[in-house]
């Protein structure tokens, strides 16, 4: 066995403390949950790992050592360039299937690393959505709703995530630890079957991982903000392709793809997740099939063989995430497919329709716009008199006011998004190019300074920096401003062409 193959068999996990406080009384349960990939969803830096990896459509080099990843280039004379390095803090998945490593900047901004560890292959492969040439490299910030899916709620900002833990399913416990009763703590199962499923549908429902607005949260609701026993549509809604005539299958599809089953659409309502699962083992529970088809299951057993899912919800590779294979549960007569070779990335553009919740006329309109036109803006506006102080919204109008030439407007509306987020990239940018075509190029500058320290592995901020230092005829500056953008992200075409200039007018040191 490799070495590192030895290390990641003892993969350590982060538990939540708030779950070893159930223990004195629900023993049992938390033992066996302890076991499952909810209970072990956070994993810890992978201190003894050892491995390279080479990207050849990216053509980038990797290596893991230490807790450490680490990515570079060869330049023409076989020399490293374009080197970067930083350190693994934690992994996001238990590894049943996969971790993908993540790291935290002296910042306290959580980034995704280009490289995953895959249980069926034993090996480090490109992360999911990363095998392409211009992948996200190490630049892509982890945002707040992945952990929503995949970590306990969050107590103290400065810690790192830890697993899913009783509360995600059970609601808040502080009174029923104080005082334990049946009163004052969620138990699934008094609730109605919508409520049920939809404890579960928080995390285990989405319609497409990328490419289009599959759903928008409620105005008013945080991330966090989920309560188990609310409806669902309380808290989010949500949207798919309109053009889907067979549903897809990816890497988080047990909710859409059950949903889509005659089992559930013809069961009056009466098929939940834990139909079919114990909760606290996460395992199928035995005869699942049998509650709802004793007849076909007497028949079928001895024709057919026990393993109904075996036929009927075949495991597979999903299209987003093709190292993996997980369970298809869309249940079918008899399931075709075939596992797909590459991850495919095109980008949709065609309309959005509600799915599982109704859209009002707003919200859909906006999970369809297209482009930051004049009819963009008086949807943002009206977002905005429901919720004044939704922050991606509000950095989107700035931007459409901006592209549609009305600077003054898209200046107050970037201004008031920065009182409320200080380092939003997209703000500070838009705002400092608003300020360097106006004239202003030393606020353009103090803008992208403040977003470069907040932010240093954003590229885009670096060209920007760049640019500025370009007009304002500081060519040294310009340099090393579009090198950066150029070691953070190869290829930055745009960077490499205004280096290029810069350096061409020029004889400068480090051209
Ligand atoms: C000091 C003992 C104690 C601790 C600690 C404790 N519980 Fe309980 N729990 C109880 C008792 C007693 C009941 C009520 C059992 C009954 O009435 O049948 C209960 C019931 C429950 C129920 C079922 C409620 C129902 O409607 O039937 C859930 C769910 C639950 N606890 C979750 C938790 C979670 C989650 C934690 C940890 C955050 C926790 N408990 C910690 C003692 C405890
Ligand atoms: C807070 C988000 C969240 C909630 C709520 C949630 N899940 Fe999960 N579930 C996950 C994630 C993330 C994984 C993958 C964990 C891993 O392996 O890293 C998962 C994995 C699973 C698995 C795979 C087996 C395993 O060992 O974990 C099953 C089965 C499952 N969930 C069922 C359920 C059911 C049933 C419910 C509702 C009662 C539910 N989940 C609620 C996020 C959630
Ligand atoms: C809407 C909820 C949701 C979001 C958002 C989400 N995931 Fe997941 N993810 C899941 C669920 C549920 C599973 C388990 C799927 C299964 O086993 O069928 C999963 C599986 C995984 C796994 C494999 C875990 C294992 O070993 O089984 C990894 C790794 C992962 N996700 C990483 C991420 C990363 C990184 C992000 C953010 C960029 C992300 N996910 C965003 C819900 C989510
Ligand atoms: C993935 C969601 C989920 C998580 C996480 C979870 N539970 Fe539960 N729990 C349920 C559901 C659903 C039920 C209802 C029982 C059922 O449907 O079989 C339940 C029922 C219970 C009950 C009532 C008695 C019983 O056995 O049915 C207790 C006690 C309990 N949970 C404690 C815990 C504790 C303690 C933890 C953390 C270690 C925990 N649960 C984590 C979903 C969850
Ligand atoms: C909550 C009840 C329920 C459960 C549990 C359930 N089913 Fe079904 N299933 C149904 C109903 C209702 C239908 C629709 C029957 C009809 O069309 O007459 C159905 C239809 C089917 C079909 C035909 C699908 C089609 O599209 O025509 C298959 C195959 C099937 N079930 C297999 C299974 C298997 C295998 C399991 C266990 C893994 C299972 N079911 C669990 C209720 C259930
Ligand atoms: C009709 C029965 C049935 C229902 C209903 C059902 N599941 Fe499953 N699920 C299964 C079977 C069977 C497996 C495969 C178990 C295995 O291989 O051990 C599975 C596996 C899973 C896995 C692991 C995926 C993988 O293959 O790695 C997740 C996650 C999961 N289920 C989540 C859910 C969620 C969430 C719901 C509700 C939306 C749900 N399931 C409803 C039968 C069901
Ligand atoms: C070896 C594969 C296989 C296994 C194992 C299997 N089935 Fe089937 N099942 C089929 C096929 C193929 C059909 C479609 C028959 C047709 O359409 O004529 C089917 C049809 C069905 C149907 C549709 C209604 C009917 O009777 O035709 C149900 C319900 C069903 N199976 C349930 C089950 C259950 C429950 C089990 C487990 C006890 C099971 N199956 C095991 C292959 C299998």
């Amino acid at each position: 066995m490799k070495a590192w193959l030895a290390a990641l068999s003892g993969i350590l996990q982060i538990a939540s403390a708030q779950t070893q406080s159930c223990r004195p009384c629900h023993a049992a349960i938390v033992d066996t949950y302890l076991q499952t990939g909810m209970g072990r969803s956070i994993t810890e830096r992978p201190s003894s790992l050892r491995a390279t990896f080479y990207h050849k459509l990216s053509n980038r080099h990797y290596d893991v050592n230490a807790g450490v990843m680490r990515r570079y280039q060869k330049g023409a004379d076989g020399a490293v360039v374009n080197e970067i390095a930083k350190s693994i803090d934690f992994g996001i998945g238990s590894g049943n299937h996969a971790i993908t490593y993540a790291n935290r900047t002296p910042a306290g901004i959580l980034l995704e690393l280009p490289l995953s560890w895959y249980r069926e292959r034993s090996a480090l492969a490109m992360s999911p959505g990363y095998d392409k040439p211009d992948h996200f490299d190490m630049r892509r910030e982890i945002s707040p709703a992945c952990l929503f899916c995949h970590a306990a709620y969050p107590t103290d900002a400065a810690a790192l995530p830890s697993s899913i833990d009783c509360a995600r399913c059970h609601g808040p416990a502080s009174a029923h630890l104080a005082k334990p009763s049946k009163e004052n703590i969620v138990n699934p199962v008094r609730l109605t079957a919508d409520r049920q499923r939809e404890i579960c549908f928080q995390c285990h429902l989405e319609t497409v991982s990328t490419g289009i607005f599959d759903s928008m949260r409620q105005p008013k609701r945080d991330v966090y903000s989920y309560q188990p026993g609310e409806p669902l549509s309380a808290y989010k809604l949500y949207f798919d392709r309109a053009d889907a005539p067979e549903p897809r299958f990816e890497v988080n599809h047990a909710g859409y793809r059950m949903l889509h089953s005659a089992c559930f659409q013809k069961s009056g309502g009466k098929m939940t997740c834990t139909t079919c699962h114990d909760p606290h083992s996460a395992k199928t529970k035995p005869a699942s099939c049998t509650g709802c088809h004793a007849e076909a299951s007497a028949k079928h057993s001895r024709q057919m063989g026990s393993d109904c899912a075996g036929c009927h919800m075949p495991k597979r590779k999903p299209s987003d995430a093709i190292h993996v294979t997980v369970t298809d549960h869309w249940v079918r007569r008899q399931p075709k497919f075939e596992n797909p070779a590459r991850e495919g990335y095109e980008p949709y553009r065609g309309r959005v329709v509600p799915f599982y919740t109704e859209a009002d006329s707003v919200s859909l309109d906006i999970a369809n716009v297209q482009a930051p036109n004049e009819e963009a803006v008086a949807l943002y506006r009206l977002y905005l008199q429901r919720d004044a102080k939704d922050v991606s919204v509000l950095a989107a109008l700035g931007n459409a006011l901006f592209r549609l030439g009305r600077r003054q407007e898209a200046v107050d509306t970037l201004e008031k998004t920065l009182t409320l987020e200080p380092s939003h990239p997209g703000a500070l940018n838009t705002l400092a190019i608003a300020e360097a075509t106006a004239g202003n190029l030393e606020r353009a500058i103090a803008l992208l300074d403040q977003c470069r320290k907040m932010r240093p592995d954003h590229a885009l901020t670096w060209f920007n920096l760049g640019a500025t230092y370009q007009a304002m005829e500081k060519p040294l500056q310009a340099l090393q401003a579009f090198r950066e953008a150029i070691r953070l992200q190869p290829d930055f075409a745009e960077a490499r062409a205004r280096l290029a200039a810069v350096c061409g007018s020029r004889k400068l040191r480090g051209c």
